[in-house]
C-alpha cells in the first residue's frame, strides 16, 4: 500500500481485518466489544515475540473509543511494547480505519494499553528472556 493511504507511515500493522456487519450494535456501528477482541489478540502478537512463548492478558489498562467504526471500514491495529518488567509486558495498541467516504480517508478510532503475563506450561508467570536473545 502506497504512503498515500493515511496510516501511520513507517508501521506495519499487527492485524488488519474488514469491519463486518454481524459485529454491529443497535444503532448501527460496530459493537465496542468486537474491538475490544480485535485490540487484546494485537496487543498479544508483540507480547508473545517478545516474551518468546505463550502469554496471557492480566489487565487493560486503558481502551478509548475515538470515534464509531463502521461496516465496510478496513481496520489496522497496530501494537508495540512499550515496557518489560520481570514476567509482565506493557503494549500499546492503536486502531485505524480506512474508510471510502466516498473519498479513502484514515481516521484513528482507538487506542488501548494492555498488560501481558508470560507464563509456563502450568501457567504460572515465568520471566521474560532479554530482548535480542
Ligand atoms: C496474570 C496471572 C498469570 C498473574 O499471576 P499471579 O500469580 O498474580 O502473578 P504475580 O503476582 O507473581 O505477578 C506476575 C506479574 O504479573 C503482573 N500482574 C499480575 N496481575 C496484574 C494486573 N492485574 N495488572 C497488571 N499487572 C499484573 C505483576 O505485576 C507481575 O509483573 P512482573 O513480573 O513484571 O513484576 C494470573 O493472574 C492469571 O492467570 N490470570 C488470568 C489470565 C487470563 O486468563 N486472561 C484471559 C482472560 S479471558
Amino acid at each position: 500500500m502506497s504512503h498515500m493511504d493515511g496510516l501511520p507511515e513507517g508501521r506495519q500493522p499487527v492485524l488488519r481485518l474488514p469491519a463486518t456487519p454481524q459485529n454491529t450494535n443497535a444503532g448501527g456501528d460496530i459493537f465496542g466489544g468486537w474491538l475490544m477482541a480485535q485490540v487484546d489478540i494485537a496487543g498479544s502478537i508483540p507480547a508473545v515475540l517478545r516474551a518468546e512463548g505463550r502469554v496471557v492478558t492480566a489487565a487493560v489498562r486503558s481502551m478509548s473509543f475515538l470515534k464509531p467504526v463502521r461496516v465496510g471500514d478496513l481496520v489496522s491495529l497496530y501494537a508495540e511494547v512499550i515496557k518489560v518488567g520481570r514476567s509482565s509486558l506493557q503494549v500499546a495498541v492503536e486502531v485505524w480505519v480506512q474508510r471510502r467516504a466516498p473519498v479513502l480517508e484514515a481516521l484513528r478510532v482507538a487506542e488501548a494499553e494492555l498488560v501481558y503475563v508470560a507464563i509456563d506450561d502450568a501457567g504460572r508467570p515465568r520471566p521474560v528472556p532479554p530482548a535480542g536473545t
